[in-house]
């Protein structure tokens, strides 16, 4: 994975058939997607349950490009080596997860794995800051993690503004995820995000029998992103 900061889309399979989710990553990879983002959920650090590691690794022979494993789930570290295992070339664990999130970090990170950590809408920034050594991703969410379909939290875009500011230079990845549509979109890539995570709004009008919604939905919020910023390199 060589690092830019041109806007990726990165469908989540949450908004996929679950009973077909080889032919749904084929399927979104084949209509135009950059990574596919996987919601990992347990039933306790958000309240709804997706599913584990097994699933994961039963996935990426489908996956051509990037696996971007997201952690909803408490405690994480005994879980990390697993995921790793299962194909993610990056995991993402939330700092609200638990006590320690620098060791979690440095966890992933041995693994070989890209590290992502996630920060939910009530959490500021400040504590990213003595971070920013161990992290290749930030994913800033903008719902309350646990469910596809909510509507976006306003207040992340000037958080996600101060995110950048923060980064610099630093090759770290900003992810959105949560309620991100062609009106969402424009928002978060003027304020220097890169990686647009979206459920609904692409497989919306879309199934595996019919992949050329999710094509034309990639394409509206990549050109709605794009639009706000011009191509970026
Ligand atoms: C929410 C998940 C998201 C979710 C996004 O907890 O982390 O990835 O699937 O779904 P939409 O795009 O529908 O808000
Ligand atoms: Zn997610």
């Amino acid at each position: 994975m060589t690092f830019s900061r041109s806007i990726k889309i990165a469908p989540s399979i949450l908004s996929a058939d679950f009973a077909n989710f080889g032919a749904e990553c084929r399927a979104i990879e084949d209509q135009g997607a950059d990574w596919v983002h996987v919601d990992v959920m347990d039933g306790h650090f958000v309240p709804n349950i997706t599913f584990g590691p097994a699933t994961c690794a039963a996935i990426r022979p489908h996956i051509k490009g990037v696996m971007d494993v997201h952690l909803m789930i408490a405690p994480v570290d005994a879980y990390i080596e697993a995921f790793a295992a299962s194909g993610a070339d990056i995991i993402t664990a939330h700092l609200e997860a638990g006590p320690h999130i620098h060791r979690t970090l440095q966890a992933i990170r041995a693994t070989g794995a890209k590290a992502g950590l996630a920060l939910n809408p009530g959490t500021g920034i400040e504590a990213v800051e003595h971070l920013l050594d161990l992290v290749d991703l930030i994913c800033v969410m903008t719902v309350n993690p646990g469910f596809g379909g909510q509507k976006f939290i306003h207040s992340q875009v000037e958080k996600t503004r101060r995110l950048r500011a923060l980064i610099g230079d630093r090759p770290i990845h900003i992810e959105i995820d949560g309620g991100v549509t062609t009106e969402t979109a424009p928002l978060v890539a003027a304020a220097g995000a890169d990686v647009l995570v979206a459920g609904s709004a692409v497989f919306k009008g879309g199934s595996v029998d019919n992949p050329a919604s999710y094509g034309a939905n990639i394409r509206a919020i990549r050109q709605a992103a794009e639009g706000a910023i011009g191509h970026r390199a």
